[in-house]
């Protein structure tokens, strides 16, 4: 877009790139950098009030820096990862200084953060990958912000059955490849989906098992959970286990109590909770999925005292429960839902949450209603990549 442009790296920033300000302290959102550099940049989009840039020369490196393990990563390829050129513990530093900005800036919250690794390393830990068709036939990861395909021969953060793309059939335009414990592949194809969505937004794609197994299965504190190919489950082998038991070690449920599991899956937390609760308690999860209520309700079918509701979460489904469990996708919850879960005076809430931002924005509406974040836990389940899992305890009343 314009000549190649010396900037002074600063602190990272939600989304996978580094702040910087321009010659006339313009914000520059720099990728491809780390905190402290010196590089030129290439912009590589204006959007008035700030720019995007890729780092394409670093003149000062930081000592974090590191060779790209991935022959595909690097400004202008694939898009798939964020923080290939930095260390392991850089990059956990990084997410965590990313949390804490998030609950400053959008919860009002002066928190420290330590991002926990999970066991396995930082490669060889995806379960599932969705590989891009171009129009050429191109089968690969989609460059950043782009509808362009890199191709790619072998994504080196796949577990070994996902992680080449399989040979593509004609009329697809993406291809997924999963597999559960036995790591045993179920390939998936998709394709443009009919309909039309709110504010010019594609319609979800048309996805169809290929070949594999339908189901996928997957054993977390002996319990082994069946879920649809095309379903949700955490993508790291390690991270539905992390997250349940931390869950559960926050919340301390007891014998007896009734626990609402909101955003509920393939009932993973839902079958946890259950056997917590024991016989005399009641656990009741509520998700929007077809498939995932399906199987939740067989995965559940051994404790009476769980089930699934098929609903989307709104205000009508929140009721009185002695602890509120939300795990909600990207977007958060959102102030309504919030609201509901804390006119329930639950005594404690647990927030599974992938984006920093969404959980930060919905602490706030607890924290303006006089509860508080009792604990922070923060997980690198998405290694190489921006992205992060939190898992927070929210307590009524002020720290005493
Ligand atoms: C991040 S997943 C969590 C699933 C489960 N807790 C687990 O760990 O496996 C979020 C789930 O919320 C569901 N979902 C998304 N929006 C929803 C809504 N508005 N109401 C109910 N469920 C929703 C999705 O289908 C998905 O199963």
């Amino acid at each position: 877009m314009s000549d190649p442009l010396q900037l002074r790296v600063g602190a990272p920033a939600h989304g996978g790139h580094c702040v910087a300000r321009d010659p006339d302290g313009r914000v520059v959102f720099v990728r491809h950098a780390l905190p402290g550099e010196l590089v030129r940049v290439r912009i590589i989009d204006d959007a008035g009030s700030f720019r995007r840039a890729d780092a394409v020369e670093v003149l000062e490196p930081s000592p974090d820096r590191v060779a790209p393990p991935c022959p595909h990563a690097g400004p202008g390829r694939c898009g798939g990862c964020d923080w290939q050129h930095a260390s392991g513990s850089a990059q956990r530093a990084m997410k965590a200084a990313v949390i804490r900005e998030q609950l400053a800036r959008l919860a009002g919250l002066d928190v420290p953060v330590t991002v926990e690794e999970l066991p396995g390393g930082l490669l060889g830990w995806r379960t599932r990958i969705q590989y891009a068709i171009g129009r050429d036939g191109t089968v690969g990861l989609r460059r950043h912000r782009s509808h362009e395909v890199e191709p790619i021969d072998a994504c080196p953060l796949g577990v070994a059955p996902v992680s080449e793309p399989p040979l593509v059939r004609p009329g697809l335009t993406g291809i997924e490849v999963a597999c559960g414990d036995d790591r045993e592949p179920a390939l998936l194809g998709h394709s443009p989906g009919v309909g039309r969505q709110a504010r010019g937004r594609r319609p979800p794609d048309r996805v169809e098992l290929l070949a594999g197994p339908p189901r996928l299965r997957h054993t977390v504190a002996g319990r082994t959970f069946e879920v649809d190919a095309a379903g949700f489950w955490q993508v790291h082998p390690h991270a539905a286990s992390t997250f349940a038991a931390t869950l559960l070690e926050l919340l301390g449920v007891r014998p007896g109590e009734r626990v609402l599991d909101l955003y509920s899956g393939a009932g993973l937390f839902t079958a946890l909770l259950a056997e917590a609760v024991g016989p005399s308690g009641e656990v009741v999860g509520v998700e929007a999925s077809r498939a995932a209520v399906a199987d939740a309700t067989a995965n559940l079918a051994d404790l009476p005292q769980a089930r699934t509701i098929r609903a989307r979460v709104t205000p009508a489904v929140i009721d009185d429960a002695d602890v509120v469990v939300l795990d909600p996708p990207r977007s958060g919850a959102g102030r309504e839902i919030m609201a509901a879960i804390l006119a329930r005076s639950p005594r404690a809430i647990g927030y599974v949450a992938c984006d920093p931002a969404a959980l930060a924005r919905d602490v706030h509406v607890a924290v303006d209603a006089g509860w508080r974040l009792a604990q922070l836990r923060a997980f690198d389940a998405f290694p190489m990549t921006h992205h992060v899992e939190c898992v927070a305890l929210l307590l009524p009343g002020v720290d005493q």
